[in-house]
C-alpha cells in the first residue's frame, strides 16, 4: 500500500503496511514450523499416530505405517482400537485417559514375528477433558528377543546347576543316614559326588569361557601355527579315549596348508569340543577324519567327521545355540552341559571364522569350521621375533624387509611364543 505523507492516512496506510509484514512473517514462520514437524514425523524411527476424541485417527507418519503395515491414506479415520487390533480390557484402559502402555505382536508378510510396544498419552484440555490421543508405536522385536533369550539363558543355568546340586544333597544324605559305614555303598556314594562335583565345576568353566568370550575380555594371543602339527596333536591328545572305542583317526591336509595366524589355546579347545562330541555320539569301530583344506578365498577349513548317530534336521539349527542338547537326558548322563558348541562358535567368530554342520541321522555328523590363514596387516613387530623356527619364516613371510633390517641392525630378540 503507498504511503502519502504523514497525515492520519499516511500513518494509518503505515501502520497497515507493518501489519502485513508481520502478518506474512508469521504466516511464512507458521508454515516452516508445519514443514520442520511434517518432516520430523515423517523421518523419526519411531511411529507416531494421533487420534481425536472419538478415537479416529486423524494423523500417522510413515513409520507407524510401515509397521502396521497399512496404507497411511487408508487409516485416515479408522478407528484406533480396530486398527491396533486392541483388547476390550485395553480399550477400557485406554478410556480412562490415564497413559498405557501395551505390546503388539505382528507377522511380516515373510511369516517374521516382530514385536512393537504402543504408548498412548491422552491429550487433556480444561474443561473439555481429552480431545485425543498420541500414540507411539516403538520396534521392541530384538530387546524382547534378547530379553527372553536372557531369561532362557538363566532358567538353564539354574536347571543345570540344580541337577547335580539335588543329586549331591541325597548321597550326602544317605552317607549320613549309615551308608557310609557300608563297604561297598560308601566308596560308590562318595563317588557319585565327585562326579557330581566335577560336572558342575566343568559347567561354571564352560560359563566363565563364554562370558570371557562375549565381553571380549579374553584378547586373542594369535601365533603362526603348523596345520598338520596341530591335528595330530589334538588326535594325540585323545588317542586313548579312541582306542577304548576302536576308533582310528584319519588326518589330512591339503598340500599348501601351512601355518594359520590362530589362538592355539582357543583353538585347541574348539578342536577338544568337536572331537569329543564325534567320540561321545559315534558307537564303538567307526570312523573319525580330520581335515584340513585351503578354501582359496584366504580362508583354511577344518573338519570333523565321524559316522555315528547323526542330527536330527529340525535341531540342526539351534544346535549352537547354548545348552541346546537333542537328548537332553541322554547328553546329560554322558556328562555333557550342552555348551561345547556354542564355545566353539563364539571362539571361531572371534577369529573372523564361520562353522557350520552338515548331519545325517544314523550317518554321521560333519563340522567344518573356517579361520583366516593371513593376520590381517601382519608384520614382523620390532624386537619380537628371534630368528629362528617359526618366528623366522614368520618374518620372511610378512614383511622381509623389515626383517632384514632388524637383522643387519641385531634388533630382534625374544620372540613371544618363546622360540
Ligand atoms: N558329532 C555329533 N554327533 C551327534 N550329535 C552331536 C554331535 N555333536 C553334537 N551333537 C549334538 O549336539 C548337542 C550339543 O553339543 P554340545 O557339544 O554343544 O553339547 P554336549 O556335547 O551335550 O555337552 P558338552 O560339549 O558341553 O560337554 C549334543 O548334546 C548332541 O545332541
Ligand atoms: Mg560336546
Amino acid at each position: 500500500m503507498p504511503e502519502f505523507g504523514s497525515d492520519e492516512i499516511g500513518q494509518l496506510s503505515k501502520a497497515f503496511n507493518y501489519m502485513t509484514s508481520r502478518l506474512s512473517d508469521a504466516l511464512a514462520q507458521n508454515e516452516e514450523e508445519k514443514e520442520k514437524l511434517a518432516s520430523i514425523l515423517t523421518n523419526m524411527s519411531d511411529g507416531v499416530i494421533a487420534t481425536d476424541e472419538n478415537n479416529k485417527v486423524i494423523l500417522m507418519n510413515r513409520r507407524a505405517s510401515e509397521m502396521l503395515m497399512v496404507d497411511e491414506e487408508l487409516a485416515g479415520n479408522m478407528d484406533i482400537m480396530e486398527l491396533l487390533h486392541l483388547t476390550e480390557e485395553e480399550q477400557a484402559i485406554l478410556a480412562q485417559g490415564t497413559m498405557h502402555s501395551t505390546l503388539l505382536e505382528n507377522e511380516t508378510f515373510e511369516g517374521d514375528e516382530f514385536m512393537i510396544r504402543v504408548t498412548f498419552t491422552p491429550i487433556h484440555r480444561r474443561e473439555i477433558g481429552i480431545v485425543g490421543t498420541i500414540a507411539v508405536l516403538q520396534d521392541v522385536t530384538e530387546q524382547e528377543k534378547l530379553e527372553a533369550s536372557r531369561r532362557e539363558f538363566v532358567a538353564n543355568v539354574s536347571h543345570e546347576l540344580r541337577t547335580p546340586l539335588t543329586t549331591i544333597k541325597s548321597y550326602t544324605e544317605a552317607l549320613e543316614d549309615g551308608a557310609m559305614q557300608d563297604a561297598e555303598l560308601g566308596p560308590k556314594f562318595a563317588s557319585v559326588i565327585q562326579n557330581q562335583t566335577e560336572r558342575m565345576i566343568r559347567l561354571v568353566t564352560d560359563l566363565l569361557h563364554l562370558s570371557r568370550l562375549d565381553s571380549k575380555e579374553a584378547e586373542l594371543r594369535k601365533r603362526p601355527m603348523n596345520v598338520m602339527d596341530m591335528l595330530e596333536e589334538v588326535a594325540d591328545r585323545f588317542s586313548f579315549q579312541m582306542q577304548e572305542k576302536g576308533i582310528k583317526p584319519n588326518l589330512s591336509a591339503d598340500n599348501g596348508v601351512g601355518t594359520v595366524w590362530i589362538d592355539r589355546d582357543q583353538i585347541d579347545q574348539v578342536l577338544d569340543n568337536l572331537i569329543s562330541n564325534a567320540l561321545k555320539y559315534t558307537p564303538e569301530g567307526g570312523t573319525l577324519s580330520l581335515e584340513a583344506r585351503d578354501m582359496h578365498d584366504g580362508m583354511l577349513a577344518i573338519s570333523v567327521q565321524d559316522n555315528g548317530m547323526g542330527i536330527p534336521k529340525k535341531d540342526q539349527e539351534r544346535i549352537f545355540e547354548r545348552f541346546y542338547r537333542v537328548d537332553k537326558a541322554r547328553s546329560r548322563n554322558m556328562g555333557g552341559t550342552g555348551l561345547g558348541l556354542s564355545i566353539a562358535r563364539e571362539i571361531v567368530k572371534a577369529h573372523g571364522g564361520t562353522i557350520w554342520l552338515q548331519s545325517e541321522l544314523g550317518k554321521g555328523t560333519k563340522v567344518t569350521f573356517t579361520l583366516p590363514l593371513q593376520e590381517q596387516g601382519a608384520g614382523c613387530h620390532e624386537g619380537k621375533y628371534k630368528i629362528t623356527g617359526t618366528c623366522f619364516a614368520c618374518c620372511l613371510q610378512f614383511d622381509p624387509e623389515l626383517f632384514l633390517n632388524l637383522s643387519s641392525t641385531g634388533q630382534r630378540s625374544g620372540c613371544e611364543d618363546g622360540k
